[in-house]
């Protein structure tokens, strides 16, 4: 029996040796280690030897298969090592790289950076929210009652558990109130939705920054002095800046504010909207938080808000605002 184990021995390290790929491999493994292999089969013999011949031989079998499984193992490796440097062998590290081609930032994102950076400087920081809204969020905390036409479904995208994607990031305001005490200065720039038709000056989703800065004795002085800063910074000296008088139900009173630039052939742009807020959005924060923290006698505040794509037309003469979204390299490159 141990001589008739050690020529199987020889046989199996033989084949395994030989075998010139791993389908070869495989075969020997299922011949020697499958189910119905030769080791499998030796199993079946040992079951029918007499009892004191059992332990030796079933000692001897085992090694046999460890011997064989190990081969096996080594085998594959060195299969593996040999298409490797064959691989290697073909390979000139000496030749140029595929080039490829470096990309660079999209205009509206250099346009927010630059924007966030500046309004950092003047100690805003930044407040996230959810792009899917409560209409108390959007509206109703907004002073915007139920019968306001920005409500209407026509100009704004419902969800049909009422939820609604938010018209502007104004919602964000709302949200920082609620869960913190004044003061508050923030800035929230981030996707808004409106029910659009797409043309060349709209878009159903853009791209709003908006802020908010509520404290004892936060007015329209420093409405008017962070954003006259903030815009000459953006669009240089040389930069005129007027505020009409406008409707926000949210903002009272509450301006649109244009631009005209030389650069920008003299003309008045209008770019944001702004005021001073309203003490109604005060009080319904209050109802929320169940507290007065913005007590419209102690604290007050100026909010603004304006379109990243507006402002990105502006800047480099941009015609239609579809552009901005279409990813048409020719376009993109220019910036
Ligand atoms: N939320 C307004 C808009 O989307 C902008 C705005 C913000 C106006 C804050 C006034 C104050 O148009």
């Amino acid at each position: 029996m141990t001589e008739n184990l050690e020529r199987l021995r020889e046989d199996a390290l033989r084949e395994i040796a030989r075998a010139k790929d791993s389908a070869a491999v495989e075969q020997a493994r299922v011949r020697w280690l499958g189910r119905q292999g030769e080791l499998a089969r030796l199993g079946e013999i040992l079951r029918t030897l007499p009892k004191e011949e059992r332990p030796a031989v079933g000692k001897a079998v085992n090694a046999l298969r460890e011997a064989v499984t190990e081969a096996i193992d080594a085998r594959i490796g060195q299969l593996q090592a040999e298409c490797d440097a064959a691989a290697l062998r073909a390979l000139d590290p000496t030749l140029p790289g595929q080039p490829f081609a470096r990309g660079s930032r999209h205009l509206l994102s250099t346009l927010l950076e630059r924007s966030v950076a500046i309004f950092r400087r003047m100690g805003f920081a930044l407040a996230d929210g959810p792009d899917i809204e409560t209409e108390w969020h959007c509206f109703d905390a907004l002073n915007t009652p139920p019968d306001h036409p920005a409500r209407n479904e026509q100009d704004t995208f419902y969800l049909p558990d009422g939820r609604l994607l938010r018209s502007h990031t104004s919602t964000v305001q709302i949200r920082v109130m609620e869960s913190q005490p004044p003061p508050v200065r923030i800035i929230s720039p981030g996707a808004a939705y409106r029910r659009d038709e797409v043309d060349a000056t709209h878009l159903a989703q853009f791209t709003q920054m908006e802020g908010l800065a509520v404290g004892p004795g936060i007015g329209l002085a420093d409405l008017k002095g962070t954003l006259e800063a903030f815009f000459l910074e953006l669009f240089g000296p040389g930069t005129a800046i007027r505020f009409r008088p406008h409707f926000f139900p949210f903002t009272e009173p509450s301006y649109e504010i244009d631009i005209r630039a030389e650069a920008l052939g003299g003309r008045w742009l209008e770019l944001a909207g702004c005021g001073v807020v309203d003490p109604a959005v005060f009080e319904a924060v209050n109802s929320r938080r169940g507290d007065r923290a913005y007590d419209p006698e102690v604290v007050s505040g100026f909010a603004f808000g304006f379109g990243l794509e507006r402002l990105a037309m502006n800047l480099a003469r941009i015609p239609d605002i579809r552009l901005l979204v279409e990813n048409d390299l020719r376009f993109l490159r220019q910036f």
